[in-house]
């Protein structure tokens, strides 16, 4: 079977980019990225690829390449689904925020949604692609709503998870250490496996192209960011034993790291792991493991976020307890709010949390992220208000609007949010902070002035001689 036309529902941070890649390397197939969401598909449409929804190094190249060739962005979601054989799901799915594994569970009503829609609109046969990182099974939720009409339209539902990390999308796209199919045993559902394999074998070696089962498919992609994620939990639980007995936390990390069986990635210390996955997946692991009575197991798994909450929780404590136990009304510089380097995603940021602790403590915080606005800031800090009244109770306030907007500035210039302040945190290890003039900052803060790193950006020697008071995580 040879797949000429091929529709993605979500045009997030993972649709977007991968159905880019797909179209720039087959350009013999139509691709089309729908969404509910007007705006995205207009920005995604937009003549200036630098207001393209989504940053990611590289990407507005590949768009370049394909868009109005093979590669169309529409809301037109049902004449989408109508003309694809193949249809990849990637929309996302949040953690629960109400009900039955509130704070825990995937809520899949979307995932559900989507199913619907297509059981609805197809009148031919379709390749249903799981591209969301789901619960295990969730294949088989989506095959008994997509054969529920009995209108004789076939449908094989493929699993093929995207291990594609923000910052690095494209190149990982590109050249991925695997890809993942999962598919059933019927002879339609393989011949499925194999229109798939086909496409990604464009521009994919066949020896990375790895098939299995639908559930190992589904379950290896939350055994993977479980495994990443403990190892970043594991590094950080170290970081706290190397600021109590002198050892320094990157000089440990290439110590073990040189260790080929342990490796050396994803072992740099921070302020604490972010983004749309690690802790969804994990939290989503837990609830899972507790479904099928399996409390030990979730238990394990349990503890990798709470040392990644105890690593953000240790970072605020520290910068109140160095300012002399309170930062009321004291002026506090953040830069960096994304989840990482190089991606406008904010998604469960440790600058978000941390922020808001500082918030309850009365700071007044000015902001600089070099590729994240304002709105986004500001609509962060007001979600985790909403989620404050949905999920935790605890004596923690729930801050109006209004207070925030009063609270928090965000500056287009880091130097404007620098000046005067009585601290600096660093919370995103973009490569320019590397490069500022700490001299200047300097000289332009309240003394004493504090500096924050809570990404290990900065050399230390070199902070403390400008006159800093320093703390770098694990130093
Ligand atoms: C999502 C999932 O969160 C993640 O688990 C999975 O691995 C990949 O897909 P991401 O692409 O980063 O990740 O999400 P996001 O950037 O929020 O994009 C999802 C898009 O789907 C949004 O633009 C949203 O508007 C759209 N959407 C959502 C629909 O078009 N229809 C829906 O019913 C729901
Ligand atoms: C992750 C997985 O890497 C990817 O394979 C999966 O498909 C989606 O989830 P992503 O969330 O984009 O990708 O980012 P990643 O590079 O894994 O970083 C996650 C968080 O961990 C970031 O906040 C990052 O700063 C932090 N991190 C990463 C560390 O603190 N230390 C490290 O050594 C590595």
């Amino acid at each position: 079977m040879k797949i000429k036309n091929i529709c993605c529902i979500g045009a997030g941070y993972v649709g977007g980019p991968t159905m880019a890649v797909i179209a720039e390397n087959c350009p013999h197939i139509k691709v089309t990225v729908v969404d509910l969401n007007a705006q995205r598909i207009k920005d995604w449409n937009d003549e200036d690829l630098s207001n393209l929804p989504i940053y990611e190094p590289d990407l507005a190249g590949v768009v370049k390449i394909a868009r109005g060739r093979n590669l169309f962005f529409s809301t037109d979601v049902e004449k989408a689904i109508h003309e694809a054989e193949m249809i990849f799901i990637s929309v996302n799915t949040p953690t629960k925020t109400y009900g039955v594994g509130k704070g825990m569970a995937a809520d899949l009503k979307f995932i559900e949604l989507c199913a619907r829609q297509i059981a609805d609109v197809s009148k031919t046969d379709k390749i249903v692609v799981e591209k969301s990182t789901l619960p295990v099974r969730t294949a088989q939720t989506i095959n008994t709503i997509l054969t529920s009409k009995q209108n004789g339209v076939k449908f094989q539902v493929l699993s093929n998870p995207e291990f594609l990390a923000e910052g690095s999308a494209i190149a990982d796209l590109y050249n991925p250490d695997r890809v993942l199919i999962g598919g059933g045993d019927s002879k339609d559902d393989q011949l499925a496996v194999q229109a798939l394999f086909e496409i990604y074998n464009n521009w994919v070696a066949k020896d990375k192209i790895i098939t299995t089962n639908l559930w190992s498919s589904e379950l290896s992609k939350l055994t993977a960011n479980a495994f990443l994620a403990q190892r970043i939990s594991s590094i950080n639980s170290f970081s706290a034993l190397c600021e109590k007995t002198g050892s320094d936390i990157d000089e440990i990390a290439q110590a073990v790291g040189a260790d080929s069986r342990i490796g050396s990635k994803f072992l740099k210390s921070s302020v604490g792991f972010g983004g749309s996955c690690f802790q969804k997946d994990i939290l989503n692991l837990v609830y899972l493991c507790r479904q099928f009575n399996l409390p030990e197991v979730a238990d394990y798994w349990e503890q990798v976020i709470k040392i990644n909450d105890y690593q953000k929780n240790r970072f605020v404590k520290n910068i109140i307890y160095s300012l002399f136990n309170t930062v009321s009304g004291k002026k506090i510089a953040i830069l960096g709010w994304a989840f990482k380097k190089d991606t406008n995603d904010t998604r469960e940021s440790p600058a978000i949390y941390v922020t808001d602790q500082l918030l309850q403590d009365k700071a007044e915080i000015h902001i600089f992220d070099p590729k994240v606005c304002a709105k986004q800031i500001y609509s962060d800090l007001e979600d985790i208000q909403i989620q404050r009244k949905n999920i935790y109770s605890g004596g923690l306030q729930v801050l109006s609007i209004n207070a925030i907007r009063k609270m928090v500035k965000v500056h287009n210039n880091p130097y404007n949010a620098l000046k005067d302040s009585h601290a600096v945190c660093i919370l995103t290890e973009w490569e320019e902070f590397k490069t500022y003039d700490w001299k200047k900052v300097y000289k332009n803060m309240l003394k004493p002035a504090f500096l924050f790193d809570g990404r290990g950006v900065l050399l230390k020697e070199a902070i403390n001689e400008i006159g800093f008071n320093f703390y770098s995580i694990g130093k």
